[in-house]
């Protein structure tokens, strides 16, 4: 399996979409281990948007947020439950999506370039498991269709890979 990010060329957004999430299915069905899909998920997200300039996860660890598999820069490794864009997500178990990472009070900066971002809590059947965290480097880079996307990616996640090998 050979991925070819030229595929996505020439075709409107909504075709582009329905082959990302087809390519991002077709690679989590053949794979269990967790850290192998939580890395390609972080891969397909950062090869799909643009302008996004780190996509990962933080997972639930002792009850901190610890980084995981991701693309981008070199990050904060661990995030305290209700600290930052992430923590804050984990505790109210809401999606945020931040336009202007300066407004958010305690933003902790990865990437220096990252003007916004959006964080949606990793929940299955209830239980709270970390976050996708992914920012981009323009502001209000994220749009309610964006967030719709990137729920049917997690879904797709839930589907093929039993979060609860994190422990
Ligand atoms: N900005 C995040 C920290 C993680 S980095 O963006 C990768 C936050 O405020 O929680």
């Amino acid at each position: 399996m050979a991925f070819n990010i030229d595929s996505y060329n020439n075709l409107d957004f909504d075709a582009k979409t329905q082959v990302f999430l087809k390519d991002l299915e077709e690679y989590l069905s053949k794979e269990t281990d967790i850290i192998a899909n939580l890395a390609n998920t972080s891969a397909f997200i950062s090869a799909f948007f643009e302008n996004v300039n780190w996509s990962g996860f933080y997972l639930l660890k002792e009850n901190q947020l610890v980084l995981g598999p991701f693309c981008g820069m070199p990050a904060t490794t661990r995030i305290a439950i209700g600290k930052g864009v992430c923590g804050t997500a984990f505790e109210k178990n809401e999606i945020l999506v931040v336009d202007n990472v300066c407004e958010f009070p305690g933003h902790i900066a990865c990437d220096v370039r990252s003007k916004s971002e959006v964080v949606i809590p990793l929940v299955k059947d209830g239980k709270k498991y970390g976050v996708l965290d992914i920012d981009s480097g323009v502001y209000s880079r994220f749009s309610k269709e964006d967030v719709e996307i990137l729920k049917k990616v997690l879904e797709i996640l839930y589907k093929y890979t039993d979060l609860e090998n994190l422990k």
